[in-house]
């Protein structure tokens, strides 16, 4: 065994770096490239590898220090002989290359300041700029962990827009800009790459005197105390701090924070291992970060609470169900989630406790509609497209969205205020092996039946073939979830929320219907319109499932 000091690599260009996480202890036996310590740039975080295995014997740095390259951070007893350590002590600079390796993380945002810089025109009006992903220094298709902003959100120059995760570090991928963010083009659970983009945004004017441009200048100013109030949040329990701390945020801690995380990629690490949902943690580090031992209360505190209930607590407030053990009634195996099903769980279940959900039932007689469609096989073979029902499906929402605009919101309750949108997209459920995907149609009101039935084809094969990228799943106002190809009569979709309905379709069928004089037989449509009776009425769910009945029933009606 030999003594050696652990020091902090080149650190890429940057000066001083925080500490702002220490993983490991004295006494504590690591492996080489074991996480020592997590350090912290204003943009990026990454971890101290160790250069060696061996047996931690001091770590010499508290978290909050500054430290730069070559400062001692710690001192381990490296394994083997002193042979080894010789040899060992050779390849210390090789050693410290994993840090290295992290330059880009480090280098990438300041470069992307950089560039940012010098594409900024410095000009005094708004204008409207795509934000691309800088330099990744080679890496390509880095997942996002974390979507930062939204849109309406009013932001400053280096604001975080995305983090992004490589394997060794996170970063945050900051605005170029100043202004107010019109569209995100990215979803957490994404990839990124060099040259991709990011968000839509109008930038603000440089002039300081806007003073003049009263309404542009002046309508950000509410919006921009949003954000305030949230950095101040997590700060507010240790003001009051009657009851014993907790490392469990609230329900509305949880809302004012919304799903921004602030955590080293070692504790990001724990988390997931744990099982811990970060966004539900309490952070007590500096800048609110969330540490290590935030995310080991919380757990013990989940574990408390599932023993005290006898139950498995979701995290969500509501008590969870408590499973049993499976092994003694057969043979089990177990497989991990995939993100996707982990994603599509955590959507699900938000959706379901935050939306109060209602179904309206109906039937819509598309006989005329079926026969249509019919007559226009040959036409469809010819141009190579398949016409379903879907294309009528989607024609017919978009004209009811318009009709009833009551169904083309979303709603903020954080700023009390109903957002109204003047465009038509819509989101088609898609079935794929790897689980359920949400592809959008954009303006599906100024599309013709070919064009809708080519896209939502196009965009079902992508889904299938785990091609599509993030910005095609965005930006829906409605979707519909059509299991017609499948069967069934009727089901309760849940709302695709910030949406506030989504129509589900049941498979078509013949059936006697009552003309006045005698029975026909007509071909009826089973739908299913779930909405979110906090945005809409009753009387309005009826309406929507009326008006469609008529537009489905005669599609003549849809040109007018
Ligand atoms: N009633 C009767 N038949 C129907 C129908 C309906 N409501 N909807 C579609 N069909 C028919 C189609 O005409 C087609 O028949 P054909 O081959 O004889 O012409 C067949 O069912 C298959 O249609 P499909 O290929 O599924 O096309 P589509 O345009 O109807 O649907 C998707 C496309 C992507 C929506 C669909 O394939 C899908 O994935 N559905 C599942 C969505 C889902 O899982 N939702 C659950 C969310 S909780």
């Amino acid at each position: 065994m030999s003594e050696q000091e652990i020091t902090v690599p080149d650190l890429g260009g940057a000066d001083e770096v925080e500490v702002i996480e220490i993983v490991v202890s004295a006494g504590d036996t690591v492996e080489m490239e074991d996480s020592i310590l997590t350090l912290e740039t204003d943009k990026a975080s990454v971890e101290l590898p160790s250069p060696h295995a061996g047996k931690i014997t001091k770590i010499t740095v508290n978290i909050g220090d500054k430290v730069k390259e070559g400062d001692v951070v710690g001192l381990m007893e490296v394994n083997g002989g002193s042979d080894a350590s010789s040899a060992d002590t050779e390849q210390a600079p090789a050693a410290a290359e994993p840090p290295a390796d992290e330059q880009p993380a480090e280098a990438a945002p300041q470069e992307s300041q950089a560039a940012a810089a010098e594409s900024a025109p410095k000009t005094a009006g708004a204008r409207q700029e795509t934000v691309k992903v800088p330099s990744l220094d080679g890496m390509t298709d880095v997942p996002v962990i974390e979507i930062n902003v939204s849109a309406g959100d009013v932001i400053e120059v280096d604001d975080p827009l995305v983090t992004v995760e490589s394997d060794k570090a996170t970063m945050e991928i900051p605005s170029p800009f100043a202004g107010t963010v019109d569209k995100v083009l990215v979803a957490e659970g994404g990839t990124l790459s060099e040259g991709d983009a990011l968000v839509e945004m109008t930038v603000a004017g440089e002039g300081s005197d806007g003073g003049d441009d009263a309404p542009a200048d002046s309508e950000p100013a509410p919006a921009a105390e949003q954000p305030a109030q949230v950095e101040s949040a997590p700060e507010q329990p240790s003001s009051p701090a009657p009851a014993a701390p907790t490392a469990v945020k609230t329900e509305a801690e949880v809302a004012a924070a919304g799903t921004k995380v602030h955590a080293g990629p070692a504790v990001r690490k724990i988390a997931r291992e744990l099982g811990a949902d970060l966004t539900r943690v309490k952070p007590s580090g500096p800048k609110n970060r969330i540490l290590k031992e935030d995310v080991e209360q919380y757990i013990k505190q989940q574990l408390n609470q599932a023993q005290k209930g006898s139950v498995v607590a979701t995290g969500s407030g509501i008590p969870g169900v408590k499973l049993p053990d499976f092994s003694q009634f057969g043979e089990v195996s177990r497989e991990a989630m995939s993100r996707m099903q982990v994603a599509t769980a955590n959507n699900m279940q938000r959706s379901w406790l935050n939306v109060p959900h209602v179904t309206q039932f109906d039937d819509a007689d598309i006989t005329e509609l079926e026969n249509f469609r019919k007559s226009q096989k040959k036409a469809g073979e010819q141009k190579g497209i398949k016409m379903t029902p879907l294309p009528f499906l989607l024609k017919a929402c978009a004209r009811v969205l318009q009709e009833l605009p009551q169904f083309n919101v979303s709603l903020d309750l954080e700023r009390k205020e109903i957002v109204r949108k003047q465009y038509i997209h819509i989101g088609i459920a898609v079935d794929t092996p790897a689980g359920l995907l949400v592809p959008v149609i954009r303006d599906v009101d100024k599309k013709g039946l070919w064009e809708l039935a080519a896209e939502a084809a196009e965009l079902a094969q992508k889904a299938r073939d785990k091609q599509l990228k993030p910005a095609e799943m965005q930006g829906a106002c409605f979707t519909i979830t059509s299991l017609g190809g499948i069967g069934g009569k009727a089901f309760t979709p849940i709302v695709n929320t910030p949406e506030v309905a989504i129509l589900g379709v049941s498979r078509a069928q013949m059936q006697p219907v009552w003309d006045g004089a005698s029975f026909q037989p007509r071909l009826m449509l089973p739908l299913s319109l779930s909405y979110d009776h906090r945005a809409v009425n009753g009387a309005d769910g009826a309406r929507f499932t009326n008006l469609l009945g008529e537009l489905l029933g005669d599609i003549r009606t849809l040109l007018l």
